[in-house]
């Protein structure tokens, strides 16, 4: 074959590759739309996608997404990427106007590998209703001092008392604050306890809420109801993820490894879309990457001795 064969030989092959190995635009290859509430990084529904933390977290089901942890499901009202939380709801959450009781609720329980990444927030109330003398709740009576139920960012059960859902049980106010076992509700936040399983707890069902600082809501009327989440994504170490989008990628993880990749399209990288050199998963470089290299590097020698 002549050089002239060779040169365009090669720049064939080049054209052939150049729009995968140059396709930049992978920025939002990871996101995803369920309903009207955007799942981008550390979230996501694609496989490798986001923050290996919280795969198999999210899913979209008839333009709903749902929030799956071993206590169960829960859907997701909203996602605040600036405050870093997530809003659920759970439909048998006692809430001001209904009070449920039977054992229904889901309460709140993490997987322990999942639980650096997600826990409710410090202003999150959880009210814990009609658990048994038996309690874990309750151990080390009498009541009072070693109870561990609290007001929380200025909600409680005192306050909680005060709903119109325990008039409609049939309850008075008067015999829910004053009885002589244990209260009927037990207020706390999640950090007291670690974990909301209702069996565990003997509790028959629960509420949840919070009210968004720095509004101060008059009573439980007024309260928000729902699990409000905080997400952690070892804040100090964004600037991988900033980098790989900053050249265009979307910031994922290694779906066996699960170490971190950045996905720029066509391949993957261990740090961002420019670093050309890291094609693929892990650092190692696969013959494909091999033989993409040595063309590439192949055509650029022919077309500078063709200038010269
Ligand atoms: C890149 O990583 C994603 C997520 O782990 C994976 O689905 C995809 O197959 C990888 N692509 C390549 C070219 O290795
Ligand atoms: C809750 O506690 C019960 C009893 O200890 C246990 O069997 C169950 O697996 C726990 N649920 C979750 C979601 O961890
Ligand atoms: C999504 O739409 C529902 C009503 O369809 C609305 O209540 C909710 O606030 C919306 N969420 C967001 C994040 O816009
Ligand atoms: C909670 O706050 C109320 C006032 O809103 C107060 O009367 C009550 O003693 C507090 N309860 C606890 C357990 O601190
Ligand atoms: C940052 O993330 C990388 C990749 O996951 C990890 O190897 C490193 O230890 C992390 N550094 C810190 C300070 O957490």
């Amino acid at each position: 074959m002549s050089r002239l064969g060779f040169i365009v030989a090669f720049i064939s092959l080049q054209l052939l590759f150049v729009p995968q190995v140059y396709s930049l635009g992978a920025s939002h290859l990871c996101r995803s739309y369920c309903g009207n509430v955007t799942v981008e990084y550390p979230f996501a529904l694609r496989s490798g996608c986001g923050h290996s933390g919280y795969r198999d977290l999210l899913f979209c089901i008839n333009d709903v997404l749902m929030f799956h942890i071993s206590s169960g499901s829960y859907k997701v009202l909203n996602i605040d990427y600036a405050y870093r939380s997530i809003t659920l709801h759970d439909p048998h959450i006692s809430t001001c106007d209904s009070i449920v009781l039977g054992h229904k609720g889901n309460g709140f329980v993490v997987e322990n590998w999942r639980a650096p990444y997600l826990s409710p927030t410090s202003d999150n109330v959880f009210m814990l209703l009609g658990c048994s003398t038996q309690s874990p709740l309750f151990q080390g009576f009498p009541y009072g001092k070693h109870s561990p139920c609290r007001n929380v960012s200025g909600m409680g059960c005192d306050e909680y008392y005060g709903c119109q859902g325990w008039t409609d049980l049939g309850l008075a106010r008067m015999g829910l604050a004053y009885g002589t076992g244990p209260p009927v509700c037990c207020s706390l936040s999640f950090d007291a306890i670690k974990s909301v399983n209702l069996s565990k707890l003997e509790c028959q069902g629960y509420s949840s809420a919070y009210t968004l600082a720095p509004l101060r809501v008059s009573g439980p009327s007024e309260w928000t109801y729902g699990i409000r989440v905080k997400y952690d994504v070892e804040p100090n170490n964004d600037s991988y993820c900033k980098a790989c989008e900053a050249t265009g990628g979307s910031c994922g993880h290694d779906v066996d490894r699960l170490g971190r990749l950045c996905i720029c399209g066509s391949w993957n990288s261990t740090s961002n879309c420019d670093t050309i050199m890291k094609l693929s998963v892990g650092g190692t470089s696969s013959p494909a990457d091999k033989l993409l290299g040595l063309f590439i590097a192949t055509t650029a020698f022919w077309l500078t001795s063709f200038r010269t």
